[in-house]
């Protein structure tokens, strides 16, 4: 170690990037130094337009005063407290808050660090629900082709994006996948729900009839799928998997860990939908991003069914170091209570169909082969460039990131997702950005 210590980052080699081009990156660097509600402040000065709400997790926007004050109040009075056998207050005022807006017969909540283990966790109490009910013999979890469940191995083995699939091995075994919903050729260029692709979901029929339906613990889906391009439920498919499941006994896990929160203009997309799961893995939107947390939000039923045997013996052998931990708990209920404040939770559902109008108006620029969207999610699809399948729509990230404003792309598709304040006046800001992008790209 050198005996001073420089805080530049004049070296980026150290740090090595999640899903991030490093070499790319380092040659070019996009650093953010500073955010305010709508906007990103960079290392050069300049203002960046939030169009993607950081990862799909600042809904409440940047450096909302409560989140702010919750947070700085809460590392000074109680940094840390034991998540196993303690408790403090602040976890349980916001398991209580979550359960006031989740569906009905919602009542509990588990808590995590992110998505990614929101969703093993689902999957693991899931496949003990069966077991401590005495039918240990459901050990199977359904995905869907495109699914996208986070990076750990439960996530990507029911999840259906192939390059987080390949290069690991076998992932875990019992797992079937539904097909993914897209149908370009019956559904582009819909607004809201397409109305073809209801009978995908009788394929869940089939796998149960593969693997006979005794054998099925779970299925998981995204009610709209967000990080593999914004896929968006055709009309009546979600009611039929629910049907489906019931028929058998499955249980349904809604992954709204994008969803969640207000994205759809509603708490969760269970209510968007009026299709109500068993579980719902949330993160993201929580604590609006500000400290990593994320919760499955389960039912009085699967809650309940552990809830024998002696009373001193551990019920579930599953949690980690910061689960509920106190400044995650503080900063989701400094979110909640802005959210509350300022009618974020729906508020997407009055800026809906601007935003829809907005968006559709791009059907007609270079490029375009596709635009969806539902709620204040919004994706436009290009045409790749032969043989550079990503290329085209990566060059209208780099090229709306040097006019000020933040796109994301996966593959060829440039998904957009707001922070649920943005105004109108910013919704043309960001669509007009967009549309001279595509304009100036090859
Ligand atoms: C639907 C869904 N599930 C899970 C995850 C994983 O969340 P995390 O990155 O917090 O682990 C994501 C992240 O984008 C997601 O969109």
């Amino acid at each position: 170690m050198p005996d001073t210590y420089d805080p530049a980052p004049n070296d980026l080699s150290s740090f090595w990037m999640p899903f991030t081009a490093n070499r790319q990156f380092k040659e070019n660097p996009r650093m953010l130094v500073g955010a305010k509600d709508m906007h990103y402040d960079t290392i050069e000065g300049h203002k960046i337009l939030d169009g993607t709400a950081g990862l799909w997790c600042v809904n409440a926007g940047h450096a909302r005063p409560k989140i702010v004050k919750a947070v700085q109040d809460q590392v000074a009075e109680l940094d840390y407290a034991p998540a196993f056998q303690m408790g403090h207050p602040k976890a349980f005022e916001l398991a209580n808050r979550i359960a006031s807006i989740a569906p009905e017969g919602m009542n509990h909540v588990f808590y995590t660090n992110s998505g990614s283990e929101s969703v093993e966790t689902a999957l693991k109490t899931a496949l003990a629900y069966h077991k401590v009910r005495g039918d240990a013999g459901r050990t199977r979890l359904i995905g869907r082709e495109r699914g996208y469940h986070g990076v750990n191995f439960g996530g990507i083995s029911v999840g259906g994006i192939v390059a987080n699939r390949k290069m690991f091995g076998t992932l875990l075994s019992g797992v079937d996948h539904l097909p993914h919903t897209h149908l370009p050729e019956q559904n582009a260029f819909t607004k809201g729900q397409p109305d073809h692709g209801a009978h995908l979901a009788d394929d869940l029929e089939r796998i149960a009839q593969l693997h006979d339906p005794s054998t099925i613990a779970a299925v998981i889906i995204e009610p709209v799928a967000g990080s593999t391009g914004v896929l968006i439920p055709p009309k009546g498919y979600l009611e039929r998997v629910r049907e489906i499941c019931d028929k058998y006994g499955f249980l349904l896990i809604f992954d709204e860990v994008i969803t969640g929160f207000g994205r759809l203009g509603s708490p969760f997309a269970a209510d968007f939908f009026g299709v109500k799961p068993d579980m719902m893995t949330t993160a993201k939107g929580l604590t609006s991003g500000v400290i990593p947390m994320g919760a499955v939000i389960v039912s009085d039923e699967i809650h309940d069914a552990f809830m024998h045997g002696p009373e001193h013996l551990i019920e579930f052998f599953h949690g980690y170091t910061y689960s509920g931990n106190p400044v995650a708990a503080a900063a989701g209920l400094g979110t909640l209570e802005t959210y509350a404040d300022e009618g974020l939770l729906t508020r997407a559902a009055s800026l809906a169909d601007y935003w829809q109008e907005k968006l559709h108006s791009l059907a007609d620029h270079p490029h375009v082969i596709d635009i969806r969207n539902i709620g204040l999610i919004g994706a436009v699809e290009l045409q790749p460039i032969e043989g550079a399948p990503t290329r085209r729509a990566f060059s209208a990230f780099l090229k709306a990131f040097e006019r000020g404003y933040m796109i994301r792309t996966t593959g060829d598709i440039v998904a957009l997702s707001p922070p649920l304040i943005i105004s109108t006046e910013q919704i043309d800001e960001l669509i007009n950005c967009l549309g001279e992008v595509l304009r100036e790209i090859d």
